[in-house]
């Protein structure tokens, strides 16, 4: 007897929002789904199926999935057959309202329920609405390959869940406890991503410090991926304070291609409001932790994470964290406004920041950070760098544009080489954000 697979004849497309976790999980989405016979497509016009990986970190990462799923509703209206899914985060946060008041959403499916979609699809073409919303405690899709088009850099899921509870942070909520995948399937994965070409590797995970796989920890995990090819750039994010070892620090530094780049968010320099977060640390102990990593990691970059205005925040709270920015002097920080999550600690706090307040605040912390990185890229002009060339450059097709290992952007005209390969650029000028140079041989 002939069996068809469940997918066979059908297209499916996915759109991503939210954070690397959310890229990385459409690229196991994307395997699971070819595995049962699904087509990708890059055309909605063409999808059988319709997903959505989506984000609930803060408000208008909903809004924005919401506004989408508008024109998802008009696509459905004008072509009933097509199915439409919300996965990943809001799905696991608002599945009732999901499936209660959009009722042209055919599946709500949860981050550890991927392996499902090919049947929950098969179901929803029969006319079943499907809602899979269950975390787990073991999923980490260790046996799947995630699916991914051949490139420079590939982002690797090293573990789930986060079991830090920070007051703000729905993400415990929406993606469960902490689980690592296993050291010997990571190093299997970058194995085949080195024979591929790729040139850079960031391994990921929401609290990425804290991976354990039986006894080895993740400077464990950082120095056997370091080895599998010298070539090859190791990143790394994000990083939680509490779980910056020394150990992890000296690997960092013994492994030459283990970036000097650090993602470290402090979230707020006020050691009240850092408790109130339970961010388990005080604004004291995380600037000798960057004095030790400054120390041990010459040219180190740092970066970090900024709240402004979470709930009872002073101006004197705000200027702590503003004091800690230009202490640490960090190369680049993304900021946010508070947003309250149902379900987190801090909901039942009072959102008592006025919302104008919270923008004044958020405005000068970027403006600051802007001054600072813009000081500190302006040193590096008349420098040599050594860049590992990504691609064209967004603003012109005479330009391509790279990274350097401390993960500042270069922008710098072709001139006979191509992505993926390292080059050394002089730089001539520099802006907050971005360093402009030329290649020079070396
Ligand atoms: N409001 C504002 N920012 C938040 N983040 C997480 N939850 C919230 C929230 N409720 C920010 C934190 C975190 C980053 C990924 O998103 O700074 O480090
Ligand atoms: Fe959220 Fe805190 Fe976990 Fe980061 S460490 S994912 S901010 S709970």
């Amino acid at each position: 007897m002939i069996t068809s697979a469940i997918g066979e004849n059908k297209n499916f497309y996915i759109e991503t929002y939210g954070c690397q976790m959310n890229v990385a999980d459409s690229e196991v989405v994307t395997s699971i789904m070819s595995t049962a016979g699904f087509v990708q497509t890059p055309t909605l016009d063409q999808a059988d199926v319709i997903f959505v990986n989506t984000c609930a970190v803060r408000e208008n990462a909903e809004a924005r999935v919401y506004g989408r799923l508008g024109d998802f509703k008009h696509l459905k209206k004008a072509n009933p057959g097509v199915i439409v899914g919300v996965l990943g985060c809001m799905a696991e946060r608002l599945r009732k309202d999901l499936m209660e008041s959009e009722s042209f959403v055919d599946l709500v499916v949860g981050p550890d329920e991927y392996r499902n979609l090919p049947k929950l699809v098969d179901n929803a073409v029969a006319g079943e609405r499907g809602i899979a919303v269950r975390l787990s405690r073991v999923e980490n899709y260790d046996d799947i390959i995630p699916f991914r088009a051949d490139g420079i850099s590939a982002w690797i899921s090293v573990m789930r869940g986060c079991d830090k509870f920070c007051t703000f942070c729905v993400v415990p909520f929406t993606r469960g406890r902490e689980r690592s995948r296993s050291l010997a399937s990571i190093v299997r994965e970058v194995e085949d991503l080195s024979k591929r070409g790729f040139k850079e590797v960031t391994l990921l995970g929401q609290n990425v410090n804290s991976y354990l796989d039986q006894s080895w920890d993740f400077a464990d995990l950082l120095a056997a991926v370091a080895k599998v090819d010298k070539s090859m750039r190791i990143r790394f994010t994000t990083s939680h304070p509490q779980d910056m070892s020394d150990k992890l620090i000296d690997t960092i530094v013994q492994n030459s291609n283990v970036c000097n780049y650090i993602h470290l968010p402090v979230q707020s320099g006020s050691d009240r409001v850092l408790e109130l977060m339970n961010r388990t640390y005080s604004a004291e102990h995380y600037l000798k932790l960057v004095g030790k990593i400054k120390q041990t990691i010459p040219g180190v970059s740092l970066s970090t994470d900024i709240i402004a205005g979470f709930p009872t925040e002073t101006a004197e709270d705000h200027r702590t964290t503003i004091e800690l920015l230009k202490e640490v002097g960090y190369d680049g920080a993304f900021t946010f406004k508070y947003s309250p999550r149902e379900n987190t600690k801090a909901w039942n706090m009072a959102d008592d920041v006025p919302e104008e307040l919270k923008v004044e605040r958020l405005n000068e912390i970027i403006d600051v950070q802007r001054e600072i990185s813009f000081r500190k890229n302006r040193t590096m002009v008349g420098g040599t760098v050594e860049v590992l060339v990504e691609g064209e450059s967004r603003k012109s097709t005479s330009e391509y544009c790279g990274r350097t290992e401390t993960n500042k952007m270069v922008v710098f005209p072709k001139n006979g080489f191509g992505a993926g390969d390292y080059i050394h650029v002089r730089i001539e000028r520099a802006n907050s954000a971005t360093l402009f140079g030329a290649h020079v041989s070396c």
